[in-house]
């Protein structure tokens, strides 16, 4: 496609007389993870990629590669070396980002070549009618190398999956931060809640950082303010969809039905979940308490309360009973003694002060009311992962944690509480939810308690 008629007199400086038009339709653009399985026209395909190419490269070298897989079978079989990105197999088409090594490797310049190509195709496809995700998430270089009959000169950086989204695919985008947050002029400048803390040092080497090993990765919330932890687990939780099941693993899945075994009866009233991230918990919470009762939500940021409220909707949830709510600055919206059932699913191992939470809790609970509370354990053989290896790495999504002791949370509990039933759940660092009673209770991997207010 030849996009510069010579023939025409393009006025230069101009504004395009559909600019705002063009924009506002580009930034309805948002990730699918939820495709319908149809197949593109490879002619169009082969457009998209065309488009792509129009997009800057370092030094002109178009050292990019692109490999498209449409083949059912091969999607799946991406699909499973992917591990986690289910949507590679319903795509209608994957396209391989690969780049030629040995050129432009400085400031990861052709790296910059070929998001911006991969961008220029989203954006072509977007306009088209389809949905894409951009993904980094492919697996194992080895066994995709093998699986495109990619050279070893060639680097796969990445894959866009194109296709149709089904019907019941959420629409929704992920929040964008304030655009005054985010740039400033002329001199670096940004907000505190949006610099977040890394462990002191004189410097942080780029290439000294990665996903599994992060010597600055700072784990302690008490080194960080709530308004930190609350803007980075509101964007973090948008790495994926709201769709149902997400954020669902069946080692989660087994130790949260062990921690809703501890839910006392509930025949009406209100509860309050607090924290719950991505929903998890709460979808399971929903249908432990029908529409028994009514119960709130609290979450740090508003972007967590927007993604379990399409959470709950994709899990076929009806909302009448559910309401969402912020806490300012760690504070509980209720009022003195008004609330039945607080729940806490290994959360205040994420807060600076994990105390002044349960003060709140006191606070609002009615008397007779119930705590079902949680905590990583780290009197433990999880604790000793989590020192050992764990908290070497980045911090995860969900925020940064520190593992409370059993016996401290014990402490913190019945001094405020009293405990009508405590489990430790998971003799062994992962994967286990076997439920631990009376003197194992306090060496379990998660540490949990119903508690009644006094
Ligand atoms: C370089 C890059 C890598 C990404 N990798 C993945 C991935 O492996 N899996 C996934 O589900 N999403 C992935 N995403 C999608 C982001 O999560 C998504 O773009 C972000 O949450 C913003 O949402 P939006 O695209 O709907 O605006 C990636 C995005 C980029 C730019």
């Amino acid at each position: 496609m030849t996009l510069i008629d010579p023939n025409e007199t393009h006025e230069k400086n101009c504004k395009h007389p559909h600019f705002t038009e063009i924009l506002y339709r580009l930034a309805e653009r948002y990730s699918c993870r939820d495709f319908d399985g149809s197949s593109i026209d490879p002619m169009e395909l082969e457009e998209i990629i065309a488009d792509g190419l129009q997009a800057p490269s370092s030094c002109n070298q178009q050292n990019w590669h692109f490999i498209v897989v449409a083949d059912p079978e091969r999607k799946k079989h991406a699909r499973e070396i992917s591990g986690g990105n289910h949507h590679f197999e319903y795509c209608s088409a994957l396209i391989y980002l690969c780049f030629q090594k040995g050129w432009t490797h400085g400031n990861f310049s052709i790296v910059q070549s070929v998001a911006g190509a991969c961008y220029h195709m989203m954006l072509s496809a977007h306009l088209r009618g389809y949905q894409c995700i951009w993904n980094a998430g492919i697996g194992d270089q080895d066994e995709l190398r093998s699986f495109l009959k990619v050279p070893k000169n060639f680097e796969i950086q990445g894959a866009l999956a194109i296709g149709k989204a089904k019907n019941s695919a959420p629409v929704i985008k992920a929040p964008r931060r304030p655009v005054n947050e985010v740039f400033s002029w002329e001199h670096f400048d940004r907000p505190s809640n949006a610099t977040y803390p890394v462990i002191p040092a004189d410097d942080y080497p780029y290439f000294e950082i990665t996903n599994n090993v992060n010597p600055f990765a700072e784990w302690d919330p008490g080194n960080w303010s709530l308004a930190q932890i609350a803007d980075f687990r509101g964007y973090a939780v948008w790495a994926k969809s709201p769709l149902a099941n997400v954020y669902v693993s069946n080692r989660q899945g087994e130790a949260q039905s062990v921690e809703h075994s501890l839910l006392p009866t509930i025949r009406d009233g209100r509860a309050l979940e607090i924290m719950p991230w991505g929903g998890t918990s709460t979808t399971a919470l929903c249908k432990i308490l029908g529409n028994k009762c009514k119960l709130s939500v609290a979450e740090l940021s508003s972007h967590n309360l927007t993604f379990i409220r399409e959470r709950l909707l994709q899990e076929g949830i009806a909302l009448d009973n559910v309401s969402f709510e912020l806490m300012p600055d760690g504070r509980l919206l209720h009022k003195n003694r008004t609330i039945d059932l607080v729940v806490i699913p290994q959360i205040l191992e994420h807060l600076p002060d994990p105390e002044r939470l349960l003060d709140e809790v006191a606070r609002v609970l009615k008397k007779d009311g119930h705590l079902v509370v949680s905590s990583r354990n780290m009197a433990s053989q999880y604790g000793k992962l989590w020192r050992d290896k764990e908290s070497k790495a980045q911090i995860p999504n969900q925020g940064p944690f520190t593992p409370i002791e059993a016996c401290e949370l014990k402490n913190w509990i019945s001094s405020r509480f009293e405990i009508e039933e405590e489990l430790g759940i998971g003799r062994y660092p992962t994967g286990d939810a076997t439920p631990l009673l009376n003197d194992d209770a306090l060496h379990g991997r998660l540490y949990a308690v119903r508690a009644r207010l006094k």
